[in-house]
């Protein structure tokens, strides 16, 4: 693995210097040095563990893809599961998984979601939000889980409400990834409990990480991070298309303004992202007096742009931090 890209705010630090390991690796909260997080636990079947993804759908997918393409990189790491157990509650979706996952190291369920719980370390649950009740409060999942990991990245149902469902011992964490994690450019946000043992937080972030970017937040901010994070790809795609209807309005092939359209946002964000410029900066780089690009601000000011797409935010803010409160 060539690079890990290790965001601040995390308090996770590099490079565990035993056993030809590279990956990053926690500090001790006791003496603040490096060690070897992998050596304080063995799982259940091997020497790595097994990961669980329950309600493999849309999410699920592009989690284990990006996972999968981590390992088939050759990906050595201890700490990083390297078999897969995947569920959904339809055959003509277990169909469809199993021909996804067309591989030794992944087998495909149709329900079965406790008996997969019970043979994992680690599981990640990746239901609908209004799901992740029925499935947590299965008949013998609460044994189950018990001392074991569960990741959820359901928008709005918090650490409190899982808490409420499992046994005390299972380390609860809520992720929000988001769905270019599948091409390994994703964002996750990663909140664990304040009992999560930092192996399973090690875990973790070395799985997330693999798939873009991955910090650690209080949970608090978890819905504004669902909003700006999770659904954003959705909302650049529109601004994305707008864009490029421009081109077309103008004269551009719309497959050209499409090209354009997505090659410029991306610059720009990897401009932000790469040098740590404030994006005002940049744009105030490009904007020549009485040239083009101010009259395209301008334009975009007219049309109350930077209020809209705020207030885009706040707006699925709110509805994220009602969804969990939404049980079937
Ligand atoms: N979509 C995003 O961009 C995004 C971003 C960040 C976070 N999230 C969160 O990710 C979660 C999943 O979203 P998604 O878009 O991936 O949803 P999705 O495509 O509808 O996937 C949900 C999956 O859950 C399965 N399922 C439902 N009931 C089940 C049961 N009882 N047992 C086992 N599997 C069951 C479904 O199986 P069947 O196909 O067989 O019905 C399906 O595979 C949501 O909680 C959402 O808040 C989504």
């Amino acid at each position: 693995m060539n690079r890990l890209p290790f965001t601040q705010g995390s308090k996770l630090q590099p490079h565990c210097r035993i056993r030809k390991c590279n990956f990053f690796h926690g500090a001790s909260s006791v003496n603040d040095t490096f060690f070897p997080l992998h050596c304080k636990m063995s799982f259940s079947s091997s020497k790595r563990p097994v990961l669980a993804v329950l309600g493999c759908g849309t999410m699920g997918v592009a989690i284990l893809k990006g996972i999968h393409d981590t390992l088939d990189g050759g990906c050595q790491e201890e700490l990083f599961p390297n078999k897969f157990l995947v569920t959904c509650s339809r055959q003509e979706s277990k169909a469809r998984l199993t021909k996804t996952f067309e591989r030794n190291d992944t087998e495909v369920h149709c329900g079965d979601n406790v008996h997969v719980a019970e043979v994992s370390d680690i599981v990640l649950l990746c239901c609908k939000p209004q799901g992740s009740k029925a499935i947590l409060t299965l008949p013998g999942m609460k044994e189950a889980l018990k001392n074991k990991c569960l990741i959820s990245i359901c928008a709005g149902v918090t650490i409190l409400q899982m808490q409420d469902w499992l046994d005390p011992s299972t380390h609860v964490m809520r992720a929000m990834p988001n769905t270019p994690c599948k091409i390994r450019q994703g964002m996750t946000v990663l909140s664990p409990a304040s009992n999560v043992d930092q192996v399973y937080q090690q875990l973790a972030f070395n799985m997330f990480s693999t798939l873009g970017r991955c910090r650690v937040l209080e949970e608090k901010h978890m819905d504004a991070v669902t909003a700006l994070s999770g659904s954003g790809p959705a909302f650049g795609c529109v601004i994305l298309e707008a864009f490029a209807d421009g081109g077309v309005m103008m004269g551009l092939p719309r497959d050209v303004a499409i090209e354009l359209a997505a090659q410029a946002m991306n610059g720009a964000a990897r401009m932000v992202l790469e040098t740590g410029a404030h994006p005002a900066e940049i744009k105030d780089g490009v904007t020549t007096p009485a040239g083009s690009t101010i009259a395209g601000l301008l334009t975009m000011e007219d049309g109350k742009i930077r209020s809209t797409l705020a207030r885009t935010i706040q707006e699925a803010t709110n509805v994220a931090s009602t969804l969990g409160r939404k049980q079937s």
